[in-house]
């Protein structure tokens, strides 16, 4: 998929989020790096519509955010830094069977969906249980789950392996390196996007670098001072 910024900003009042941007996204993989508060957020819900524009436009394969922002949302899934913050429902399973079931599907089918992508991510055993009851790494797997039986075309992560331990961290990373879909990926863990071909690094609104993650990861370190 094409994701494109047209002198895209992102302004809350005098303060600019993102700075004027324009380029062009069509990598697999793409890692978002950056300090606290240099925009990597803003920029990842520019992406998916969750936030608008304040001038210039982004669209994905043509598709705008703000005129097409239903298509948009079906082809793009957002998986929350909190992703306890996007399990609505009480029980795993139903929040899971929440998104095919809007779209239509029942019965015999939502069920088999539901049962297929708890599968994929080995959690079938948590189905039944409440999200407090989860750890954090579970929790990223029950949340990519549910965005995954939607088959977007794109999956955003806002730091997925923030604060899990190192089988948490396995398991998370191995579940976004197995996807199919294209992905963007927002993290502070340098090792998981070190490899990746594209890296944009933020710094204060605005993309200090684009390119190779091992070069990225420099900038980014001459940036933080570190
Ligand atoms: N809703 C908002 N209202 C006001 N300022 C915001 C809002 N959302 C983000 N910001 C500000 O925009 C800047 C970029 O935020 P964000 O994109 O969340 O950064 P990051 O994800 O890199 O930590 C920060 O200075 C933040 O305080
Ligand atoms: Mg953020």
């Amino acid at each position: 998929m094409h994701i494109r910024f047209d002198q895209t900003e992102l302004r809350h009042g005098e303060h600019s989020a993102l700075k004027p941007l324009t380029l062009v996204l069509s990598e697999p993989r793409i890692g978002v790096i950056g300090l606290n508060g240099s925009g990597k957020t803003s920029f990842a819900r520019l992406i998916n519509g969750l936030a608008k524009p304040t001038s210039g436009t982004v669209t994905l394969d043509g598709l705008d955010t703000v005129k097409d922002e239903r298509e948009v949302m079906a082809k793009a899934g957002f998986i929350f830094q909190n992703p306890a913050n996007q399990i609505i429902l009480p029980i795993i399973r139903d929040d899971i069977a929440m998104g095919p079931k809007s779209r239509g599907l029942k019965g015999p089918a939502l069920e088999a969906a539901v049962d297929r992508v708890l599968d994929r991510f080995g959690i079938t055993h948590l189905a039944s249980r409440r999200p407090h009851e989860l750890s954090g790494g579970e929790l990223q797997l029950a949340a990519l789950a549910a965005v995954v039986v939607t088959a977007p075309e794109l999956i955003l992560f806002d730091e997925p392996t923030n604060q899990l331990d190192l089988k948490n961290r396995a398991m998370v990373k191995a579940a976004i390196e197995g996807l199919a879909q294209q992905a963007i990926v927002i993290t502070h863990d340098l090792e998981l996007i070190r490899d990746y071909p594209r890296v944009l690094v933020f710094h204060e609104g605005a993309l200090a670098f684009d390119g190779q993650g091992h070069e990225a990861v420099a900038r980014y370190v001459e940036i933080a001072g570190a």
